[in-house]
Parts: structure tokens; sequence; C-alpha cells
């Protein structure tokens, strides 16, 4: 058999995605007429189509949404000028020093012949047992069993460390809600050791993960469950006694992934520096099927530095310790020595109520303006930094993710469209039918003058549509 003669009609050189000419859609219903008529509607499903330019290469597995929203802001000029917009989109906390009560960041770190070396892929001794000896103070005094380093593995970064655990996932069903961290997306399509499963949260219920729900899904054969507590985007965090609940349902049944990057912003009980985790709840820390993730990134405002980590019964962290020599060969050293230090106990708890009450003061701020704009905000958020935000009540050409967050790029503004929240790792449904259709995320991570910045523009946003104002 020979392929010499075969002709490719496919585009493989422009790069430039080509207009769909099938009418193709998963969809029940139709587009409506706004979405047909927007150019960022037609951009993003053009984008989806699954175009191949180059033999081998899916562009569509290479960004998440966060990244396909920078992109767009690069292509109005966000890349030159930078300091000109209010970047709402990324997940990122301020970083700079300067917030009241907080400890001053290390501007320069030691590197020692340790530090030269490749490191243990689960990570140096020291911060494991620094990582078990936090829990143990924060969560779990008077109990007999406690965390050891052995219970820890050190990965870089958050997202490192869901791949490591995806990994080491047996034949099961994994069971996420929908909406949750847009990463899982790309995270629980590239794994075929398990099936991923979503289950919708409802609007009504404040996308809350409950019991019931919880078990539901064991009934129907969940063996692992990921969830993000604090929420990713919806602020929402579910404590004791619910939480308690959840565990004990889970218990001996199902594996939970507690995804606890937002801890630190707990705004629930006066900014005491409380802060809530799954560890409470553990009764043995080696049979009790809860793995926790939680690193540097967000509650220690140091999300360049890569460090993370997972708290665990030490059967699995060592498979997600092993498995760190073939995926991502561990996090760097001499970033793992400076951080020992940074999680004395007590020096944590203050380090959290200084975030807690600087964090709350901003949200308080955005949501005053956002409801003198006329957004309606049923729930005020009671942890994370993200407003999790409903247009319904906008001008109808502004109403929906896709043409708010067009329209928010002309004022130098950046949120997230909802619908990159709407997990669909397989593509099995049109984005068109999500919930998250009419929702942004706007992340209140920024320092307030940035905040003020996207405030104001926001304004003129929806002053110019109530005039009458259309998209291209
Ligand atoms: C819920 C959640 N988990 C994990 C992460 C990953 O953080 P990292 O930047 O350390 O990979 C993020 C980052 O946005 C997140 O929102």
């Amino acid at each position: 058999m020979s392929f010499n003669n075969r002709k490719f009609s496919m585009n493989r050189s422009s790069g430039v995605p080509r207009e769909s000419t099938s009418n193709r859609r998963f969809s029940t219903g139709q587009p409506s007429q706004s979405e047909n008529d927007s150019r960022i509607h037609r951009q993003f499903r053009n984008a989806h189509e699954g175009h191949r330019s180059h033999a081998g290469l899916d562009p569509t597995r290479a960004s998440t949404g966060v990244v396909w929203c920078t992109e767009r802001a690069i292509e109005q000029g966000f890349g030159e000028e930078p300091e000109k917009w209010a970047n709402l989109g990324q997940g990122a906390p301020e970083v700079e020093d300067g917030i009241e009560g907080s400890f001053k960041r290390p501007t320069e770190i030691d590197i020692t012949n340790a530090g030269r070396e490749y490191g243990p892929t689960a990570g140096i001794k020291p911060l494991r047992a620094a990582v078990a000896n936090l829990y143990n103070a924060h969560h779990r005094v008077g109990k007999t069993s406690q965390y050891s380093w052995e219970n820890v593995c050190i990965v870089p970064g958050g997202r490192a460390g869901l791949i490591r655990i995806a990994a080491v996932l047996n034949n099961a069903y994994l069971g996420f809600f929908i909406p949750d961290y847009t990463a899982y997306n790309e995270m629980l399509s590239l794994f075929k050791n398990f099936a991923a499963i979503p289950s919708p949260l409802s609007e009504s219920d404040g996308y809350h993960i409950n019991p019931d729900k919880i078990a539901e899904e064991i009934a129907r054969g969940t063996s692992v469950i990921l969830t993000s507590n604090p929420r990713n985007p919806t602020g929402k965090v579910v404590k004791n006694p619910e939480l308690a609940e959840i565990q004990d349902i889970c218990r001996d049944r199902a594996t939970l992934v507690m995804d606890e990057f937002y801890c630190g912003y707990n705004y629930t009980s006066e900014c005491d520096g409380t802060v809530i985790s799954a560890a409470e709840n553990v009764d043995d820390v080696d049979e009790d099927d809860v793995l926790i993730i939680d690193g540097l990134t967000k509650r220690f405002r140091l999300p360049g530095w890569r460090i993370a980590w997972i708290v665990g019964p030490k059967e699995f962290i060592k498979a997600i310790g092993s498995c760190g020599s073939y995926l991502d060969g561990g996090a760097a050293v001499p970033f793992q020595e400076a951080a020992v230090e940074m999680l004395e106990p007590n020096k944590v708890k203050v380090e959290m109520k200084a975030l807690q009450t600087h964090f709350k003061e901003k949200r308080d701020y955005v949501i005053g303006r956002l409801r003198e704009m006329g957004f309606k905000i049923k729930t005020v958020p009671d942890s994370t930094f993200y407003i999790w935000l409903d247009l319904e009540g906008l001008p109808f050409a502004i109403s929906d993710g896709l043409n708010f967050f067009q329209a928010c790029l002309e004022e130098k503004v950046i949120v997230v469209p909802g619908i990159f929240f709407d997990l669909n790792p397989s593509k099995r449904r049109d984005l068109f039918d999500s919930p998250c259709h009419h929702f942004v995320r706007f992340s209140y991570g920024p320092k307030l003058e940035t905040l003020k910045m996207g405030l104001d523009g926001i304004e003129r946003v929806i002053k110019k549509f109530k005039a009458g104002a259309h998209l291209d």
C-alpha cells in the first residue's frame, strides 16, 4: 500500500482557523441571534471545531479557558501596555509586600549543594515534615492519629499535583462537579485509567456540594471524588458539620480528593486566621482515603515558586511521590528549602489573619460597586477571591459570558466567561447549552487600584449598552 498519491485537502500551513462549513451541533436548540451575530462567539466556535494545521497536533488540548481569554486580550493590545489593563481574569493573588500583618517575602534565597542536585521526587524531608506539622497543629490537636512526613508529598505546583494524583488512580469512576476549576477539564481528559463523570450543581442550591449529592455519586459506583473546597469559581466553602458528613459518607467507599488551594481565603470566622480543611475530620491518617492538595500558590501568595503539597495516607503518598520520576521530576530544591520556615504554625496563623482581613475588605468593596451598577448578587461569597457574576439582568447584548467578555476587552478589562468552568472533558455537550453561559468569573485577587480600574471599565460597559451600544 502506498500513500504517495494521497492528497491532503486540509490547510496544513497557514495556521488560520477555517470557518466551519458544517452545521453539525450537539445542541438541541439553535444559537440565538446575539450568538450568531457576535464576533467573539464565532471565533470561539471556530477555535473549538477541531481544526488541524499540523499532523499529530491537536491545538485545542494546549490551552485552558484562562489562556484563551489572555490571548484575546493580547489581540486587543494587552501585551503592549499591560499596566493600562485590569486583568481580573487570571486567578492570581496580589504578590507585593505591604499587606498589613503579612510577612515579607524573601527577595533572595540560598542555594546549597543539595539544591544543585536532583531532589527526591516526593520532596525534601524537612519540608514534608513542616507540612505535616502545620496540619497537625492547625487541624489535629488532641487526635491520636497524626500526620508524619511520610503522609506528605511535595509537588511542583497544584496542577502537577493534580496530574500526579490522576496518574496513580485505578480503573475508577471519578466524579466531579460543575462548575469547577478549569484545569480539571484538561487533566481529566488526559488520562485513560479512569472515567470522569460530571455532576452539575444547581444554581438554586448556590452551587453547593452537599452530602446528598455525594451519596448519589457513590450509589452510582463512583469511587473517586474530586472537588475544590473552597470552590473555584463560585467562592463558596463547605464546612463542618456538612463537610464531616460528606467525609463520613466517603469513608471506606470512595477516595476524596480535596483541592484546598483557597482554604486560606476563609471569611466565615471573623477573619481570625482559621482555615477550613478536611484534615480536621480524618479519623486515621493512613486509612481514611482523603487526599488534600494545597501549596504556596494562593494562600502564601507565591504562585511563581511552584511549591505545593499533597497530604494523605502513606501508601497513596508513596505512589504519588514515585510517579514524579516520570511525570515532572519534582519541585525545585532551593525553593523547597526556603519554604520550610514559612510553614511554622503560629506564623501561618498570623499570616492567614492578615490575608483574610485584607481580601475581605477587597471583596466588600467590589460587591458594593457591582451592586451599585445593578448586578444581582444574591449570596455574598464566603471564601476565595472570586465572584461568580450573574449577567442575566444586563442589557441583552451583554447578558452572556462571551459577549460581556468582549465588551469588557474594549474597556481594557479581562474577566473569564463562565462556560470555561463548565467542565466538559470528553466534549460530549455543546457549550452553548451550558448553565454557565450567563456568568463570568471576576477575580478580586489583584491590588485594590487594579480592581478600581476594572470596575470603572465595567461601569462604562454597562452605561454604553444601556444607551443602546452593539457588539460587532
Ligand atoms: C482550585 C485550584 N486548584 C489548584 C490550582 C493550581 O495552582 P498552581 O498554580 O499551583 O498549579 C488552582 C489555580 O488557579 C486552582 O484554582
